[in-house]
């Protein structure tokens, strides 16, 4: 393992000014967010899509940092032959890759999940890293509710984070860290930041007894939000303040970088969240997004599956990465949305 290295990804990784795209929706996610807009989900339209997003040269060289790939897109070819991953490399951003395998029932454990897809990682790394990968991502997904979370399912869920950690650091891939604590529920802001408090101490007892370097890591959390269906909703200013006390208590400087998932909020609301956290001074860390939903929604919806709308689409992806990008500097105003609109 060359740790300087992995260090310097993962700082170019959170650079302020820009953040990651998370584009690794697998086969079913991108399903149901082509069937929301009308479009088929055949290879041919979901490399389509991508490519549209990739070459948005704006975004891309100004805005994003890195992009996360699923294994069908990493092995996709551009229209004219290019691989995605040269064009991804061509517009300055790094190539990522998800490599877990998605989610399982935990046996013993009623309504709780495990993420699976350790067996022959090791192999699965590398070829990712020659096909030019240079950073991974793994979700692990824990639900709040009645009786829930208990404590076996953070335990494997952050065991598995710390193995698969490990493993790619020993392939010289920057490891995503992600556990992400759901905001689905009607649980309240405290009650969120209780539950990602543990599971953050968790993974990081976890990181260290399996000897991950936390210089060569990024961190991808959920914010410390009300549930979706809570009637009381935190405002901005809550969500930053409460957001950053909880990251402070748990993780530690050495880890260069933490770029949030954007796990259901609405678009602007991801973006003034990221916004409001770095009004409030300086911080350990690099901080940023790494966002899927709340960077692609808006380009989905003018693209819909047509040609012609590429540039629609694209002007769409750079304006949301134009305004994610301003929030990672602490330098975005709701007044540049209306502009925009
Ligand atoms: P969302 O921003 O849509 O939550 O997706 C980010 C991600 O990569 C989840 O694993």
């Amino acid at each position: 393992m060359n740790l300087t290295e992995l260090n310097g990804i993962a700082t170019a990784m959170v650079v302020s000014g820009k953040g990651i795209l998370a584009a690794d929706e697998s086969s079913g996610t991108i399903k149901k967010r082509f069937d929301a807009i009308g479009v088929e989900s055949t290879e041919e339209n979901r490399r389509d899509y991508r490519e549209m997003l990739f070459r948005s040269q704006e975004a891309m060289s100004q805005c994003i940092s890195g992009v996360i790939l699923y294994d069908e897109t990493i092995w996709q070819d551009a229209k004219d032959g290019t691989p995605l991953v040269k064009l991804i490399e061509q517009s300055g951003a790094i190539p990522g890759i998800k490599v877990d395998e998605g989610t399982q029932a935990l046996p013993m454990c009623p309504g709780e999940l495990v993420t699976v897809g350790l067996d022959k990682l090791a192999e699965r790394l590398k070829k990712y890293y020659e096909r030019g990968a240079r950073f991974a991502k793994w979700r692990a997904v824990i639900d709040i509710g009645s009786g829930i979370p208990s404590m076996t399912a953070i335990s494997v869920n952050a065991h598995a984070l710390a193995r698969y950690a490990a493993l790619c650091q020993a392939a010289q891939i920057v490891p995503i860290v992600e556990p992400e604590v759901l905001m689905d529920g009607d649980h309240d802001i405290d009650r969120c930041y209780e539950v990602t408090q543990r599971v953050l101490n968790k993974t990081f007892q976890e990181l260290r007894v399996q000897r991950v370097a936390l210089e060569g890591m990024v961190l991808k959390p959920n914010m410390a939000i009300s549930g979706k269906k809570c009637a009381k909703q935190a405002s901005v200013e809550e969500v930053a303040e409460k957001t950053i006390r909880l990251l402070k208590a748990c993780v530690p400087a050495a880890v260069p970088g933490i770029a949030f998932l954007s796990g259901g909020q609405s678009d602007e609301e991801a973006t003034a969240h990221l916004n409001a956290m770095h009004k409030l001074g300086r911080l350990p860390w690099g901080l940023t997004f790494s966002y899927g939903r709340a960077l692609q929604a808006a380009p989905q919806k003018a693209w819909s599956g047509k040609a012609e709308n590429v540039a629609a689409g694209q002007t769409a992806f750079s304006h949301r990465a134009r305004m994610n990008g301003l929030a990672s500097k602490g330098e975005w105003q709701s007044s540049l949305e209306k502009k925009a609109a």
